[in-house]
Formats: C-alpha cells, sequence, structure tokens
C-alpha cells in the first residue's frame, strides 16, 4: 500500500452503487466496495465499524443499538446513502460519538413521480391490466372492460407535508387539477401552504373522511408506526385509495390486507413493506393493490445524485468541516 494511500479515511461501502460514484469514493477514500452486492450480516456490519473511518450504508442495513455498540469502534461517520434513516439508532449513534448523514433534496422529485405512479397505476387498474395482456386473457375491447376511477379534480389527501409531499401537491395540483388537503403536526410556514394552494386539516382523520386518494409522506418513527391500522382505515371511504411509498412500517400491513379484502377501501399502491423484502401474501393474492419493490428514488440520475450528496458528506467530514446532512 503507498504511502499516500495509507493515510485516507477507509470507508466501507454497504451495497454496490453507480459506477461513478464508486470510482468517485475510491479516488477520494480508502473505499472498501461490495463487489457481489450481498447485504451485509450484523457481523460485517460490525466489522465495518471496527475497521472503518466510516460507513455508507443504506436502508437495507439495520444499525441497531447492539449493532453501534461494537467494541473497539473506530468508525466516526455514518453516511447514509438515503432520506430516510429510521434504520439508524440515532440515539445510539450520538452516545457512540458516530456522526449520522442523509441525502434528502435530491430524490424529492423522483420519489414523488413514483407516488403518482402508484396513485395512477392502482386508480385505473394499470397492474390489473397488464397481467390481463401478458396473460393473453384479453378477448378485445368492450365499453364496460376493466374501467377504473377517474384521477382529475378529485381530493388527495397527504398525510406529511414535506418536501416529497409537497412535490407530490405541485403534481397533483398542477398535473391533475386535484384538490389537496393535508395533515401534518410539523406543517410548513403559512405562506408555503398557502403558495401550494393546500387546504390544512387539524386531524389524521379528517383528511382520511375526506379524501379520495390517501398518499403517505411522514417519516417512519415510533410516534407513526402504525399510523394507518385498522380503525384509522375503517375511516376511509370506502371508494378511496391508500398510497405509501414513504416507510412500511407507517402501515399496518396485515390491517391493510383484511381492509382490501373485505372491500374497506377500493385499493392500494405500495412501493415499502413492514417487512422488507417480504410481503404479506394476502397481498399478493388480491387484485386491488400495486405492489412495487421500492422503487422510490430508483433513478439512474437519482441515484448517482444521492451517492454524490453521500460522499461530499463524508468529504466535508474527513476535512474538518460540518457535514451538509448532519442529522445526528
Ligand atoms: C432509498 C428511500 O431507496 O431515501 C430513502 O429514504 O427510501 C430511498 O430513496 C433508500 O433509502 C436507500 O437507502
Amino acid at each position: 500500500m503507498s504511502a499516500a494511500r495509507a493515510g485516507r479515511p477507509v470507508v466501507v461501502v454497504t451495497r454496490r452503487l453507480p459506477a461513478s460514484v464508486e470510482q468517485q469514493l475510491a479516488r477520494e477514500f480508502d473505499a472498501r466496495l461490495n463487489a457481489d452486492d450481498h447485504p451485509f450480516s450484523t457481523a460485517e456490519l460490525e466489522g465495518a465499524l471496527r475497521t472503518a473511518d466510516g460507513l455508507l450504508p443504506t436502508v437495507t442495513d439495520r444499525l441497531a443499538a447492539q449493532v453501534l455498540a461494537a467494541e473497539p469502534l473506530r468508525a466516526r461517520i455514518i453516511a447514509n446513502y438515503g432520506v430516510g434513516f429510521n434504520h439508524i439508532d440515532t440515539g445510539a449513534a450520538k452516545t457512540r460519538g458516530l456522526v449520522v448523514t442523509n441525502t434528502p433534496d435530491v430524490l424529492t422529485d423522483d420519489t414523488a413521480d413514483n407516488a403518482i405512479t402508484l396513485l395512477l397505476m392502482i386508480a385505473r387498474r394499470a397492474g390489473e391490466g397488464e397481467r390481463h395482456v401478458r396473460a393473453g386473457a384479453w378477448t378485445g375491447w368492450r365499453p364496460t372492460h376493466m374501467l377504473g376511477t377517474r384521477v382529475s379534480g378529485k381530493t388527495l389527501g397527504l398525510i406529511g407535508l414535506g418536501r416529497i409531499g409537497r412535490a407530490v401537491a405541485h403534481r397533483a395540483r398542477h398535473g391533475f387539477g386535484m384538490r389537496v388537503i393535508f395533515h401534518d403536526p410539523y406543517p410548513p410556514p403559512p405562506d408555503v401552504v398557502a403558495q401550494l394552494g393546500v387546504e390544512p386539516r387539524s386531524s389524521v382523520e379528517e383528511v382520511l373522511r375526506e379524501a379520495d386518494f390517501v398518499s403517505l409522506h411522514s417519516p417512519a418513527t415510533p410516534e407513526t408506526r402504525h399510523l394507518i391500522d385498522a380503525r384509522r382505515l375503517a375511516l376511509m371511504k370506502r371508494t378511496a385509495f391508500l398510497i405509501n411509498n414513504a416507510r412500511g412500517d407507517i402501515v399496518d400491513e396485515a390491517a391493510l390486507a383484511v381492509a382490501l379484502k373485505q372491500g374497506t377501501i377500493a385499493g392500494a399502491g405500495l412501493d415499502v413493506f413492514e417487512r422488507e423484502p417480504a410481503v404479506t401474501p394476502e397481498l399478493v393474492a388480491l387484485e386491488n393493490v400495486v405492489l412495487l419493490p421500492h422503487l422510490g428514488s430508483a433513478t439512474q440520475e437519482t441515484r448517482v445524485a444521492m451517492g454524490l450528496r453521500a460522499f461530499e458528506n463524508l468529504k466535508a467530514f474527513f476535512a474538518g468541516a460540518p457535514p451538509r446532512d448532519r442529522v445526528a
């Protein structure tokens, strides 16, 4: 190993990243890449914390308190690849003196597009139609075939009006002429709300009762775990649809499967699940649900931008500057 290489911070990158990002990381750091892209075990995560100066994990790495208790701890920063960091025990990280950063902003538009994709797919029965054609079951056009639900002009209810919620509101209002209502315990300033042209509601329940489409855009926290449960699903209109591309834990997946089966609500579009990559088997058997494999930010452009944002956070940290996206 050359002297220059030996002096560089060691950074363990837990998953394959777009090639340009891996190259950038390898230029700047002694980057330990995951050539076969296998998900890290707990032992591997602990090993990384013991042997590297920084860790660049993803949503598939559970950095719980026991893992962060690794001894002797060499790592000083966890530069998460993603905006959501509920897989990291930030309290435990803080106790161990670990800085945690995330990658906001760069994935907002593509994640909002993904929510609209789910909304259109479930309303217009796109998944069902796709399966129908591929199965060779299509017998031809007819006026009553596979009728869906109109999106334009309907009421969209947002739970959470952060960056992604706002981008969804913009698309819904300007793309589909929807009326947008929302509830957020930490709402943006009134001028932002007014400019978006969205209407506040004082509770989750009010939004659920009124909306034709409910879309979830809250972080996963102990407070939002199973925010949408059987009781709240029962408040929704029987003709309404639930969209979730935030985090699986926000919805009681078993209760949702029952509600979809019993017709308590009309349908759901899901990009995230409680026990990824496992999906409640009852959901897989239903036609009135669209299931995507956590594709919210999955565009070439965004996945590169996320990598560069994590890279910048690491670079700033190791240069002794405050990283831009510090969350703990
Ligand atoms: C990523 C996401 O797929 O950023 C998030 O919170 O859910 C997605 O953009 C994931 O986090 C990558 O780690």
